[in-house]
């Protein structure tokens, strides 16, 4: 059981879906998790903290201080206590609160001060649901790496039928219980990903790079950080950006740069995802001026090796480290792919082909197989790369 023993702060803001956080609360004791609760001064409106002090059995918390006797009620404490936060109803005014760090009650002092993945279920009406305010904070949120439980449709307590319901207690539950199952497997990993193009200079101004957008290895970042794994993400140029707290990135232009970071990093890393698209040569001479049309009639630029990064990891693995490499071949896919994988020392190598249509460069979309050291093949439909980065970590790490 996936909440067992589980610390869970559960923050209640002011709607009437309040009422279903007495289920809430109820749902999560019975699945073994220890739940607190802070409440808003709108919140107590709604529900009382009686109520959920006898379903819990800890004191509820809503004042900065205790009106007998003074003493703090410190949201620090619990933020450290917590496994997880969720505040499930969040109000359009609890959610911008949040998103902007307007610290005037108990419920968003404990946010700020949480070490611990922080979930939310919008519960409001429609007009304010959609309206562009709640979706920027919301936004926002997502970016600060808030999980959020999306609002459903129905009948709203205004007796409009729309967008802005909160989701049923169940099936928040079921979310939080799907997080620890898979997130934590990678918990205390870290983890080396490259991603995106390399840039080869010819000039000051020209360079030979090709047209990966850095978006498979951008999704594995963001899975592998949001699963609980600290990651390194060394990536060439893509105006691609990152949100999670848990993913450092490196910024590189060229593959030889790349090499060295990735050199230096890898011995302190439990596993290396290699998915960055690094050119295989480099121009021998890079100028330093910007080359003149008139200085050459016809130009020959000769190109040498770069470093195979994958291949110099390959050499220095330790046993207890995994690398996993991508290849994107345009004929004889298995066989090219499997020949690469011994030759390069990966444990697992994921094949994308450029000839499915919806797979490759630039696109949301890919397409690919997965092929194992022991000699398993897996096989994924055509799906969003975010979707691909949560198979590729299961069957991983799974
Ligand atoms: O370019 P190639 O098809 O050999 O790439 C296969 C794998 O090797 C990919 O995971 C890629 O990121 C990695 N690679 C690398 N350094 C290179 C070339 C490729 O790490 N110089």
């Amino acid at each position: 059981m996936s909440l067992q023993g589980k610390h869970i702060v559960l923050g209640i803001s002011g709607s009437i879906a309040a009422y279903k956080s007495a289920s809430l609360a109820r749902l999560l004791i019975k699945k073994g998790a220890e739940v607190k609760i802070v409440i808003t001064p709108a919140g107590k409106q709604f529900i009382t903290p009686i109520t959920m002090s006898a379903l819990t059995g800890n004191p509820v918390e809503s004042d900065f201080f205790s009106s007998n006797d003074g003493s703090w009620h410190s949201h620090v404490d619990m933020g450290m206590w917590a496994d997880l936060m969720v505040v499930a109803p969040a109000t359009a005014s609890t959610i911008g609160k949040m998103a902007h760090g307007i610290a005037d009650n108990l419920l968003v002092t404990t946010y700020l001060s949480m070490k611990s993945p922080v979930f939310l279920a919008p519960s409001m009406d429609l007009d304010m649901f959609k309206h562009p305010s709640t979706q920027r904070n919301l936004d926002i949120l997502k970016k600060d790496g808030v999980h959020i439980i999306d609002a459903t449709s129905g009948e709203l307590a205004s007796h409009l039928e729309g967008k802005g319901r909160m989701e049923e207690p169940e099936n928040i539950v079921k979310k939080l219980e799907e997080y620890f199952q898979i997130s934590f497997s990678l918990n205390t990993k870290k983890i080396l990903i490259t991603a995106g193009p390399t840039y080869e200079r010819i000039d000051p101004v020209r360079f030979i790079g090709n047209f990966s957008s850095g978006k498979m290895g951008f999704a594995l970042a963001e899975e592998c950080a949001s699963r609980g794994a600290e990651v390194i993400l060394v990536c060439g140029p893509t105006p691609l950006s990152i949100s999670n707290k848990l993913i450092r990135r490196i910024d590189v232009e060229s593959a030889q740069q790349m090499y060295e970071v990735c050199l230096k990093v890898f011995p302190e890393v439990d596993a290396a995802i290699l998915s960055a698209a690094v050119a295989d040569y480099r121009p021998e001479h890079t100028y330093g001026q910007k080359m003149k049309r008139s200085d050459h009639e016809n130009l020959t630029i000769t190109l040498t090796p770069n470093p195979d990064i994958a291949a110099a990891l390959g050499k220095i693995k330790k046993p207890n480290q995994l690398l996993v490499g991508f290849a994107l071949e345009t004929n004889d896919e298995d066989k090219n792919a499997l020949s690469k994988m011994e030759k390069k020392n990966f444990d697992f190598i994921i094949l994308n082909s450029l000839n499915e249509e919806g797979a490759g460069f630039g696109l949301d979309t890919n397409k690919i197989t997965i092929f194992s050291r022991n000699g398993n093949k897996k096989s994924f439909e055509l799906k969003l790369k975010k979707e691909l980065a949560k198979d590729i970590l299961n069957h991983v790490f799974g």
